[in-house]
């Protein structure tokens, strides 16, 4: 049999993975665009991790994207990391160059998608990023190098320091990392333009968290993204329109990050509506 007429496979390694919404976008992408290619739900165990990165070699994947919580662990089994990759340390995507192993982080790049697509230049804005996890850290590396001034908060504070720490090289740094309390995330949303909500907080089941120091007000000027898109209105979403800012969800970000995957796999524009409507669908 003639092997180019094999499907060629990607898929999501995670642990688990059965709740992912990725299949559904990237396999509707490829029937649009007419590939023979098919995205496939991979769990794989923690002890595990570095057998199934060979595997993709072995296997002749195209590539995979990486979830929780193998994120940090498959890096000592790649061939290269991009410097996004390396800065952000964590990898989202593995893309298989010829049997060379290279991961990236299309987090980063996602969110900065899914921002400007929502008519938001972060450029020369002052943006609250809450959180120090792995997404907390694709984001403030994207502001920072877009030009953004980014200050941090997080429950934790030393995570939220340590995370800063890493990003020192990066644009301008992280300006300064805030105590979680009422009266200093206050201050800094009267400052700030944008907020960021980098957390799983608000996310279901918890869906009546909000991300905040109790008694922190929402301010009209502000912009408010949150990553949660489980649910898509998420309370932090809710209180902040009430008050009349504006409001993006985290579609766009989970959309433009698995475009950013499809376009290093496959080579192509990702067929972004397309992408986004079987997204939806999922959501729905
Ligand atoms: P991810 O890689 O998905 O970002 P993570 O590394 O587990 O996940 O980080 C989760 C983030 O949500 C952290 O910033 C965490 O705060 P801590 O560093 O203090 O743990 C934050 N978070 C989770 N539950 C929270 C809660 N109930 N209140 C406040 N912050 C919370």
């Amino acid at each position: 049999m003639n092997e180019h007429a094999l499907p060629t496979y990607v898929g999501l390694m995670g642990w688990p993975v059965a709740h992912s919404r990725s299949p559904a976008m990237h396999n509707a992408a490829f029937r649009a665009l007419g590939l023979n290619w098919h995205y496939l739900l991979l769990p794989v165990a923690p002890d595990d991790v570095g057998d199934a990165v060979r595997g993709i070699r072995a296997l002749r994947f195209a590539g995979c994207n990486i979830t929780v919580p193998h994120k940090q662990a498959v890096v000592p089994f790649l061939d290269e990391m991009t410097p996004t990759a390396h800065t952000v340390g964590a990898v989202n995507t593995i893309i298989n160059r010829d049997g060379r192993l290279i991961g990236e982080n299309t987090d980063a790049t996602g969110f900065l998608r899914a921002l400007r697509e929502a008519g938001v230049d972060p450029t020369g804005q002052c943006a609250l990023v809450v959180g120090a996890g792995g997404a907390a850290r694709a984001v403030v590396y994207a502001l920072l190098q877009a030009g953004a001034t980014v200050w941090l908060t997080n429950r934790t504070q030393a995570r939220a320091e340590a995370l800063a720490e890493t990003m020192q090289a990066v644009g301008r740094g992280v300006s300064r990392v805030l105590p979680f309390e009422r009266e200093a995330v206050q201050t800094a949303l009267e400052a700030a333009t944008l907020l960021v909500n980098a957390t799983s907080v608000g996310m279901h089941p918890h869906t009546n968290a909000v991300p905040l120091p109790d008694g922190v007000r929402l301010l009209p000027h502000l912009t408010v993204n949150d990553l949660v898109y489980v649910p898509r209105q998420t309370r932090l979403l809710r209180l902040a329109a009430e008050v009349g800012a504006r409001t993006i969800d985290g579609v766009g970000m989970l959309l433009h990050q698995g475009a950013a995957a499809f376009e290093l796999w496959t080579g192509q524009a990702a067929p972004l509506d397309v992408m986004r409507s079987a997204l939806e669908a999922t959501l729905a």
